[in-house]
């Protein structure tokens, strides 16, 4: 297992770019088993869960080549159907190959993905939404089975106690583009990766209208065909180098960020007093003096403030004198992150779903523990500007979701080395 040691008070200078957004790409390869054709996916950012997904997608029948963020892919005619406990429990999006399978061989044995560190995820909408498609869904020693003559069309509300949901919707639409007849989904999610997704469908000749919309409209066709489709910028990892630039008072130009994927956070941290220029290249964090101003944020499903990006902010808060109350509404429990800014000098409270916010003037250096992919990256930024050597350990969670976030930084100044265990 590897550690990142930093050694805060470096500003950050330069720039840097944003790789291909992982909560597209995982959703659109597991879209590639709805056709016998071979498909290109491009601008495929190198993570862990890239290859997770890829090493699934193998066991389940595709041939890959994955080379310079470029992947091809094309399935062998082998058609096995059940997605195994031990690939699917590693990552969650996995789960989303159960539409896909359905759509194209009539049945589905899938691990059910288990919760993790951020909260219980169920699958409960996934499972619902399928059935409402004609899927015949058991629940057995910890796998979903899915089967189904055919999938007909039909009108599905996939709103949930935490509003709507983002794999949901991506299985239903990807099951429903292959279903005989038009399918109506309510309270879809409207992530930029459910639109990005709904684009890869369309260029493989699926039929849909409104993604990006709570309402969805699929109509089903008989096949699909390849296509070949580059992702679009992840947003998160952008949000993430924003706030690395702005809480170490740097200037970095954060370049192939998409503003108009971002309203929510740009909005708070202009609120904040963050100095940022907007342009076709990126986003051009500038440099400030001015004291930040603590806000407060309440997570919600887009376009509201993402919750892959409260731990970030989080940190930022932390080092801003005043309260600001951080409001989880997508998982209540996801604060992992408290505990490990509080052993760095922070003071900061939780109660539920709500963290209280003490700004203090800075943090101090201590060992720290990654616990999962986006409040590993808080711990970062909290390396960033505290006193001393911080080593944020088991960052294998860092890895998940970001490509090499430690050599980003370094070549923005940052005193960020990577070590063995
Ligand atoms: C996606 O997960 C993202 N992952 C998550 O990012 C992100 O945090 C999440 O959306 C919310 O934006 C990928 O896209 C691979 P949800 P997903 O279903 O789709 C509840 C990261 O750091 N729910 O939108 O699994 C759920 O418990 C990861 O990159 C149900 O109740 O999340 C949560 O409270 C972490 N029943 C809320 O809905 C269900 O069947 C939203 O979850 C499904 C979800």
């Amino acid at each position: 297992m590897d550690k990142l040691i930093i050694e805060g008070g470096a500003p950050l200078k330069g720039t840097v770019e944003v790789s291909g957004s992982k909560n597209s790409l995982l959703p659109i390869l597991a879209a590639t088993l709805l056709t016998r054709d071979k498909c290109v996916i491009k601008n495929a950012p190198d993570l862990r869960d890239t290859v997770s997904m890829l090493r699934l997608l193998r066991y389940l029948g595709s041939n890959y080549e994955f080379k310079d963020h470029r992947i091809v892919i094309k399935p062998n005619g082998s058609s096995e159907i059940e997605a195994p406990y031990k690939l699917v429990s590693t990552m969650r999006a996995s789960f989303c190959v159960l539409g896909p399978l359905l759509a194209r061989y009539g049945r589905a044995k899938v691990s059910l993905p288990g919760g993790c560190i951020i909260g219980v995820r169920p699958v409960d909408l996934h499972l619902k939404g399928l059935a409402k498609l004609g899927a015949k869904i058991t629940i057995r020693e910890g796998y979903a089975h899915a089967e189904t003559k055919h999938l007909k069309g039909g009108h599905i509300y996939l709103g949930g106690p935490f509003g709507s949901s983002v794999l949901a919707t991506g299985n239903v639409m990807m099951a429903a583009a292959l279903a005989r007849g038009t399918t109506i989904i309510e309270s879809a999610a409207c992530e930029p990766e459910v639109v990005d997704l709904a684009r890869f469908l369309i260029k493989m000749g699926a039929r849909i209208k409104g993604e990006g919309s709570p309402c969805i409209e699929i109509t089903g066709v008989k096949e699909l065909h390849g296509a070949e489709y580059e992702v679009i910028p992840d947003r998160i990892e952008a949000a993430t180098l924003v706030m690395a630039a702005a809480i170490t008072r740097g200037e970095v130009m954060v370049r192939g960020a998409r503003a108009e994927h971002m309203t929510a956070v740009l909005e708070k941290l202009k609120d904040v007093g963050v100095n940022l220029k907007i342009s076709k290249e990126g986003i051009l964090v500038k440099k400030t003096a001015r004291k930040f101003k603590p806000f407060d944020i309440v997570t919600l499903p887009y376009p509201g403030f993402p919750t892959d990006a409260q731990a970030q902010f989080m940190t930022l808060m932390s080092i801003t004198e005043g309260i600001s109350v951080i409001t989880e509404k997508i998982y209540p429990d996801r604060f992992m992150h408290v505990a490990e800014l509080n052993r760095m000098g922070a003071q900061i409270k939780r109660e539920g779903p709500y963290a209280v916010v003490h700004g203090i003037k800075q943090l101090s250096a201590a060992p720290v523990m990654a616990s999962d992919l986006r409040a590993s990256a808080g711990l970062v930024l909290a390396g960033l500007v505290a006193r001393g050597k911080t080593e944020v350990h088991r960052i294998y969670h860092l890895d998940r979701g970001y490509e090499r976030l430690d050599f980003k930084l370094q070549r923005l100044g940052a005193r960020i080395e990577r070590a063995r265990e």
